[in-house]
């Protein structure tokens, strides 16, 4: 597994405005959609490309575009969902499917309540949204569902992760072609099971009551 956690001053503050509890709903989706562009920029790092001709006004030269099978974005549902317009902002031509997942808050277990996914997706690069990656389960879950599905490799965008759910992931797995893209790695999880310092239920500030 590869990792990446973000080394940038302008995410470093945009999540300092995420974590503050002060901030509004409002603000927090807007910060969370930047927040996922920057990041996207460097998960997309080895998105695959074909060569293409173009003429431009001048003269012909060689591109690039996107190849096909288009890569599949995938945000786990709900709070996943409010960083899939800044993923999009930035691949534009990518499909998109969704997992809708809930953690129980007592077991920390979690559980698949929707899916609408292709039912093929071999050769598939595939970019699975969660905000927080605390024990693993859930993006551990999403993860195995792709790979199951016939997925070529994953990569997996969070804002926040805890050590914990890190060291998971990686055991979980082992060989495969995963990459992990943080905007920050965080101290540790608390007893119930958030990442501290972290920024709380992130469902809820996206959705919850102004
Ligand atoms: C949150 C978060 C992750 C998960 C992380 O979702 O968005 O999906 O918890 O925890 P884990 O790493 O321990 O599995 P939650 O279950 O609260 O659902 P929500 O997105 O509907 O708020
Ligand atoms: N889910 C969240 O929304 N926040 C955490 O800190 C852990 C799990």
């Amino acid at each position: 597994m590869r990792l990446h956690v973000a080394d940038h001053p302008l995410v470093t503050h945009k999540l300092t405005v995420l974590r503050d509890q002060r901030t509004p709903s409002p603000i927090f989706r807007q910060l969370t959609s930047e927040l996922v562009t920057l990041l996207a920029y460097e998960a997309t790092r080895n998105v695959r490309v074909k060569d293409i001709e173009i003429s431009t006004p001048v003269t012909t030269t060689t591109g690039v575009a996107i190849s096909d099978p288009r890569p599949l974005v995938v945000p786990i549902l709900r709070a996943g969902l409010g960083m899939l317009e800044g993923m999009v902002t930035l691949l534009p031509t990518a499909e998109v499917g969704f997992l809708g997942m809930v953690r129980n808050e007592e077991t920390l277990e979690p559980s698949t309540y929707a899916e609408r996914l292709p039912d093929d997706l071999s050769d598939r690069q595939c970019f699975v949204l969660d905000p927080m990656l605390a024990t693993g389960g859930s993006l551990g879950a999403a993860i195995e569902f792709l790979f199951t599905r016939g997925a070529q490799d994953v990569t997996a965008i969070c804002l926040l992760g805890a050590p914990e759910g890190v060291a998971a992931i990686e055991k979980q797995v082992a060989g495969r072609d995963v990459t992990l893209v943080l905007g920050a790695l965080d101290e540790r999880l608390n007893e119930h099971g958030y990442i501290v310092p972290g920024l709380g239920d992130a469902g809820d500030r996206l959705y919850g009551t102004v």
